[in-house]
């Protein structure tokens, strides 16, 4: 019997796709895992779930063609969260599909707290508040370790909307960059902030000093996912150096892809590159087995993770279903292709689980 791998995509995507045209999602990647697994893909996209009759409009390499099938008994989830995608995969689920990854709360904030669960990553976890009359009673105590706070959306993305406040001259903050006011700095600052919290949701988080490649900061996307026989790891990370942008290392914001490689030992020499490396893996899988409690099923994380003046790894941020292309850009095209590989594998762990559960009776959700 064929084990069709159902991938998921946002319909936008999957017509790009169909269209030939490039897009983030470089689904030819996963055709080569799929042999080696033993497995079949199908792309769709939530539009293409036909409920009543439980099938799915399907298109299958090489070209593409639309095929009816029945519900993949397994489905990689690389929809972004907006209702009609979180509909088709609760329906998914409800037909019985093992979904990764799986619905989790967007805001920065839940993950912080889950994050926030492990006494281990604690040391590697800027302290983080929301933004709120009481957290910005806290703002001076969060602004205590590295003289910045960092104020972000709490669904933002890209690096849209985040400030990054600072201590000035004398008693003075800066917004930015900018002084807000000279006397009265404090109130003022306080004042700004709360008319923002006004609008939308913000999260207040502790600052770290980035470690300087080039003379600009940096910070790691570091790629973890459950791969084969379902274990945790981590197939790759890409260096992200600011450029337009003062603080911002996003390749949306100008940021550029370096190989680490290359930027560990310029930003820290005299120290063990590999050491440096081991220690974010360490912490990056840490990062999984905590999240996988939270949220189970969870399968395919993007890590941002800034390092200091000591090399400690400190996690900035958690992406879900993150793009992928870091590891292109930083030219490591067999890291890339793993991103995609990990998936495959660990698709076919789930068959396997399946089919064990299957042949002893049990059911597998
Ligand atoms: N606490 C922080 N300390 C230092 N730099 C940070 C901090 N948080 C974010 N940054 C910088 O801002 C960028 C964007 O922040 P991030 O939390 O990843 O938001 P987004 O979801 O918009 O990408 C990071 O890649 C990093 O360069
Ligand atoms: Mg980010």
């Amino acid at each position: 019997m064929t084990r069709t791998l159902g991938i998921l995509l946002d319909r936008w995507i999957l017509n790009h796709i169909l269209a030939g045209r490039q897009v983030f999602e470089a689904v030819e990647l996963y055709r080569q895992p799929a042999a080696e697994f033993g497995l079949a893909l199908a792309l769709f996209e939530p539009h293409g779930i036909d409920r009543r009759r439980r099938r799915v409009r399907a298109r299958r390499f090489p070209a593409f063609a639309p095929v009816w099938l029945p519900v993949p008994a397994v489905v990689h989830n690389r929809a972004l969260q907006y209702p009609s995608a979180n509909r088709a995969v609760r329906w998914l689920g409800r037909q019985g599909a093992a979904v990764f990854n799986p619905l989790v709360p967007a805001g920065k904030y839940a993950k912080h707290l889950a994050l926030a669960s492990s006494p281990a990553l604690r040391p590697h976890l800027p302290a983080a508040l929301p933004l709120s009359p009481r957290g910005l009673g806290r703002l001076p105590a969060l602004l205590e370790p590295s003289g910045s706070v960092f104020v972000k959306p709490a669904t933002g993305s890209r690096g849209k909307g985040i400030l990054r406040v600072r201590r000035g001259p004398g008693r003075s903050y800066l917004v930015n960059g900018a002084a807000v006011g000279r006397a009265d700095s404090f109130r003022r600052l306080r004042r700004r902030l709360a008319r923002l919290s006004r609008r939308r949701r913000y999260i207040l988080q502790q600052g770290i000093t980035l470690a300087r490649f080039q003379g600009r900061p940096f910070d790691l996307r570091v790629h973890l996912q459950r791969g084969e026989g379902g274990r945790w790891t981590v197939p790759g990370m890409g260096a992200r150096r600011a450029n337009l942008h003062p603080f911002l290392t996003n390749l949306t914001r100008g940021g550029s892809a370096h190989p680490v490689r290359e930027v560990l030992p310029a930003a820290f020499p005299g120290r063990d590159p590999e050491a440096i490396a081991e220690q974010v893996r360490r912490v990056a899988l840490l990062v999984g087995e905590t999240l996988e409690r939270a949220w189970p099923g969870v399968a395919d994380l993007g890590l941002d993770v800034g390092l200091d003046a000591d090399a400690r790894p400190w996690i900035l941020e958690v992406n879900l279903r993150e793009l992928r292309y870091t590891l292109r850009d930083a030219g490591e095209p067999e890291r890339w292709a793993l991103t995609y590989r990990n998936p495959v594998a660990y698709a076919r762990h789930l068959f396997d689980i399946r089919a064990t559960a299957g042949m002893t009776g049990r059911r597998h959700a």
